[in-house]
């Protein structure tokens, strides 16, 4: 429900509530986020003088009405609030000064689109403030859009003038007072969102992807949470931005100990020049909150997301468990070893056979050939469309690997388009995986990677696509695209081309990749509903990964698969169920050669399917928990929506002779119901919530035990 009252706006979902004010000037104060509230929260302002905090020049001789003090919607500069700014926006003649005030406002049922920026779907109730800066005529429009219990934000500026944009946030607010802290997610290629909790102080705080994608490093979903919440108790905001390429988030306290949240595509050098009556529509941001801990947050941002963000593809098959060639045979293949891998798939119980990297140009290795995508015959022995034919035949769908925004120097595409490449002119381009990247901010460039992946959609029966990326951009210069635009422009183009296949070919599916987790984020779940999460398939490096990813989106998003011993990337040795067990904590699925376990291990195999497939409902859709992640023990648990089944995976991290018992309390069951756990023994929702489960495990180092249980009628 979204509430007038007078120049009060308050936005009411099931219990949370976000308030905006027009104060007598104009300008938009942020008044409350959080827990429901009725009245208005701009009663705890407190005026009053404050040294060196300057009024606004309507205010006359009182000196008590500071912008420097009052939190506002968005932050400006050089107009008397010296805080982060939310909006920089510079003239011709380099004076960067911008006095937004409200003009007219607007309620409506329906999101706004925003096309082809990514969006979420759904119903809504949205509320539009429409802002002018009289000085330059530019005008901003701001748009929060009330869509299940959160708020979906997004943000639209016409230029009375000619000027640069050097930021614009998204999403951006003051909390009025309180200790916060920040949780992000850093890491790097092979480890992926790890959780890093700061405490907000007065130091400003930003945490910035300049990689033209939003990373392995960071992650543009972050959480502002009280001090003292947890897992299970206390208050937290869940930022999203929709958006997956260079971003920054600006979290800092001011001198009167408020908390400012600026969130925003791009880094400080976005310098976007628009000219007098042109347009900057800026992606979307997504605010959760949750007054149940984190845990509570993460369940919410998990429903919206599968709600309201993901489009399922109208595959044949549901939850299809895939086989990916990679860690199988790498770039050494050919046609009839394929075939031979999709035969061993299907053995154990595979649904979708995917062909990744060196079916194209002549790779054999990662030195050339991105740009050529024309199937390597001499090499599979029989065009791609034969190959499919034959693996459909099988009884399997057929996926494929690309990696369109690519080009490699040794390619017939960069010999006849060298300026396709994003070059700087004058400078030798910086290589990264032998690769260069394609200006796609050029639409000659994005039209003829549209066509040629129609085209190959078109002759190949393809089932599912793994649209990879494998290097940060950098050498951001184009041959036709002012500099200014160009990352804007790439972004834009790669989620046109995204949209139109997905458009065109609504039962294929598209996993998203960038070196496993290097650009999972919510911009790109709305195109790909699930993204390879890592290329690190260790199971205990992944209990991490996952975990880390878990606070922000769903498991059913994780591309995540079971791969050989020792572990291709650390080494690692770990129990065949225990690596099967985490992959199921995702889409599950193999990156192996089955041809390398005994027959009792593949029909271990087999079962592990069979399990997983029973079970796929729940962890796909289901609640999930982090129960317990320390040094001995990582626990979670997925619960069905009617809380009736549930499935718990445990994996012991610490041996010791003599060991200490591992005790956990579940959560998310009904404590009414009994439930029947596999194994044999039953306890009630209450007990196993309260008192709590001992989980024990056979000996030996990362055993691990699967529990499901069901509750009785
Ligand atoms: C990086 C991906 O994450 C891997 O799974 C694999 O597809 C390689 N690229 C292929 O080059």
């Amino acid at each position: 429900m979204i509430l007038k009252q007078g120049s009060l706006y308050t936005l009411k979902g099931e219990s949370f509530c976000y308030q905006i004010k027009v104060d007598k000037h104009g300008k938009l104060l942020h008044t409350y986020a959080g827990s429901l509230i009725d009245g208005d929260a701009s009663s705890l302002f407190s005026l009053k003088d404050r040294g060196f905090s300057g009024s606004d020049y309507e205010e006359g001789l009182e000196r008590t009405y500071s912008y420097d003090y009052l939190p506002m919607e968005i932050g400006e500069v050089n107009r008397g609030d010296f805080r982060t700014p939310g909006i920089i926006i510079r003239d011709e003649k380099m004076i960067t000064a911008s006095d937004f005030r409200f003009s007219s406002d607007r309620i409506y049922s329906g999101i706004p689109s925003i096309s082809p920026l990514p969006n979420l779907y759904g119903e809504a109730e949205t509320l539009e403030l429409t802002l002018k800066d009289e000085c330059s005529g530019n005008i901003l429009i701001l748009s929060y859009s009330l869509i299940s219990d959160a708020i979906l934000t997004s943000r639209r500026l016409i230029a009375g003038e000619d000027i640069e944009v050097c930021k614009l946030a998204s999403l951006s607010f003051d909390i009025t007072y309180g200790d916060y802290d920040l949780i992000t997610f850093a890491g790097r290629h092979c480890f992926e969102r790890i959780p890093e909790r700061t405490k907000i102080t007065h130091q400003d705080i930003s945490i910035t992807s300049r990689r033209g994608a939003s990373s392995h490093q960071v992650n543009p979903f972050a959480i502002i949470c009280g001090t003292d919440t947890d897992e299970t108790h206390g208050s937290c905001f869940g930022m999203h931005l929709l958006w997956s390429s260079s971003f920054r988030l600006d979290v800092g306290k001011s001198q009167y100990g408020a908390t400012r949240i600026n969130f925003s595509m791009l880094d400080e050098s976005m310098g976007y020049k628009l000219k007098a009556g042109e347009e900057l529509q800026l992606p979307a941001a997504l605010l959760t909150y949750s007054d149940e801990g984190l845990s509570g947050l993460s369940l919410k941002c998990s429903d919206i997301i599968r709600a309201h963000a993901v489009r399922k593809a109208e595959l044949e098959v549901e939850n299809p468990v895939l086989l990916n060639s990679w860690e199988a045979c790498y770039f050494n293949f050919s046609g009839e070893d394929l075939i031979a891998l999709a035969e061993e798939a299907s053995s154990i119980g595979a649904d979708l056979f995917v062909l990744d990297d060196g079916w194209f140009g002549s790779r054999n290795d990662d030195l050339s050939s991105l740009g050529d995508w024309n199937t390597n015959e001499s090499k599979l022995g029989m065009s791609l469309t034969e190959l499919a034919m034959k693996i459909k035949s099988k009884g399997m769908l057929f996926g494929l690997w690309v990696e369109p925004e690519m080009i490699n120097e040794d390619s017939d595409l960069y010999r006849k388009h060298p300026d396709w490449a994003l070059t700087i002119p004058g400078r030798k381009p910086m290589r990264s995986r032998y690769q260069l990247v394609l200006d796609l901010s050029r639409e000659d460039v994005t039209d003829y990677l549209l066509n040629t992946l129609t085209q190959i959609l078109t002759d190949t029966p393809i089932d599912y696509i793994k649209w990879d990326m494998n290097r940060s951009l950098s050498d951001i210069a184009s041959a036709t695209t002012d500099a200014d635009k160009i990352i804007y422009k790439y972004e834009i183009n790669l989620y046109r081309i995204l949209e139109s296949l997905r458009m065109r070919f609504p039962s294929v599916l598209i996993e998203g990749c960038a070196g496993g987790g290097g650009r999972f984020d919510l911009g790109m779940l709305c195109y790909t509903p699930q993204i390879w999460l890592s290329d690190n398939t260790d199971a205990i490096d992944r209990i991490q990964i996952q975990a880390g990813s878990s606070y922000g989106y769903p498991i059913s998003s994780f591309g995540s698969h079971l791969s050989v011993c020792p572990n291709h990337q650390d080494g690692r040795i770990t129990p065949l169920v225990t690596r099967s067990s985490i992959a199921m904590l995702g889409t599950y699925g193999f990156e192996l050669n089955p041809r390398v376990f005994t027959n009792e291990e593949k029909q271990l195999l087999r079962e592990e399917v069979r399990f997983y497939k029973e079970n796929a409902d729940i962890l796909k859709n289901g609640d999930f928990y982090r129960i317990r992640l320390d040094n001995d023990i990582a626990v979670f648990l997925s619960v069905s929506k009617d809380r009736c089944k549930a499935v718990l995976i445990a994996v012991n991290l610490s041996i010791h002779g003599n060991d200490v018992d591992k005790y956990v309390k579940l959560r998310g069951l009904d404590s009414s119901k009994l439930y029947k756990l596999s194994g044999g023994k039953a306890a009630s929702g209450s007990f196993l919530m309260n008192a709590g489960l001992l989980i024990t495990f056979k000996p030996g180092e990362y055993s691990s035990q699967r529990i499901t249980l069901i509750a009785e009628k």
